[in-house]
């Protein structure tokens, strides 16, 4: 770990594992260290970076007018998988925020990511791939981007496997950018205000979360949705079932019964997976409307499958 300490100390960029999936870190107060995390990535300069606390103080130091809803927020769910945008402090980094007036904080619940930034401090981290590639969830797909060498605390693989719940609440009602484990229903349970979800860019509006409009996650082969009454026939295609059962599994043909923490936490390794063996396509069986009313998990799921088709 030290070693590690050492190296965003000096200005340099580290991947470490969070629940989720890994992050690039770089110092949140250092503006060469962050412009090499753009660059890494090949992330264009528009689409802000989370910064990563581990403990109160650090809401301070980047927050500002943090209400009351947003409070129970942070006290039911941090550290776990929900970023919070606020007004940011004037001190700011704008290569953070791309020039916004918010700033995305998020607390992770991992131990190894905890122990880091008590360490170092505050990390900008965005997930820890190039630019249009899979979130990585293995260090093994991290090596993929960014080679054998590149500096990694290895955490395994990851918990959940999709990326934190985004959720602005700089202004009511609170606006979910980006689903993820922790949804609506369960931010509704907990602080008094409602939510809405904003996931595209809608009409002429400008995109308030400038993530949502590029087309992150996309595996090489082309993503679909499975057609009803259609049946797996082809060994150049991923099938992935969650509900239905496909009456045969193989290594091309999964099925999950249901679990869907499960095929969440392993989706992003099997859009990796099918490009190395040159898959010409992944089929998902779509999810029914009740199923995403009433499980987050699967929300984030679809959204993710939906964005990988482009
Ligand atoms: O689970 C996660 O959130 C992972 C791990 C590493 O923590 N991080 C992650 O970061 O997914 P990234 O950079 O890949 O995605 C951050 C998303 C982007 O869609 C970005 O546009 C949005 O958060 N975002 C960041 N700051 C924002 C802001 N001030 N206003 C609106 N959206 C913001
Ligand atoms: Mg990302």
């Amino acid at each position: 770990m030290d070693k590690f300490v050492q190296l965003i100390k000096a200005g340099e960029v580290v991947a470490f594992p969070t629940e989720t999936v890994y992050g690039l870190g770089a110092d949140a107060w250092n503006a060469s260290a962050i412009k090499k995390v753009f660059d890494i990535k090949g992330r264009p300069s528009d689409n802000p970076l989370i910064v990563h606390i581990s403990n109160r103080e650090m809401i301070a130091e980047f927050a500002e007018d943090v209400s009351e809803e947003a409070e129970q927020l942070i006290e039911a769910f941090w550290p776990g998988p929900l970023t919070l945008i606020f007004n940011k402090k004037p001190a700011v980094l704008d290569l953070i925020t791309a020039g916004l007036p918010t700033v995305a904080l998020r607390w992770p619940d991992n131990e190894l990511a905890l122990q880091f930034i008590n360490q170092t401090g505050p990390l900008v981290a965005p997930s820890a791939n190039s630019s249009g590639r899979p979130s990585p969830t293995k260090t093994a797909h991290i090596k993929d981007d960014f080679g054998e060498d590149f500096p990694i605390i290895d955490g395994g693989e990851t918990n959940i496997g999709l990326e934190s719940t985004v959720l602005d609440v700089s202004e009511k009602p609170f606006r979910i950018y980006r689903p993820g484990a922790i949804g609506q229903k369960e931010i509704e349970a907990v602080a008094d205000v409602s939510t809405e979800l904003s996931t595209g860019v809608s009409g002429t509006r400008k995109a308030k979360s400038p993530g949502t409009k590029y087309s992150h996650y996309s595996p090489e082969a082309k993503v679909r949705w499975l057609k009803s009454e259609e049946k797996p026939d082809s060994s150049k295609t991923l099938y992935l079932f969650h509900h239905t059962d496909p009456g045969m599994v193989s290594d091309h043909i999964i099925f999950y019964r249901n679990n869907y923490d499960a095929m969440a936490k392993e989706l992003y390794d099997r859009f990796r997976q099918a490009d190395l063996k040159q898959l010409d396509a992944i089929a998902v069986e779509p999810f029914p409307a009740d199923l995403l009313e009433e499980m987050s998990i699967a929300k984030a799921l679809e959204n993710r499958i939906q964005k990988a088709m482009g």
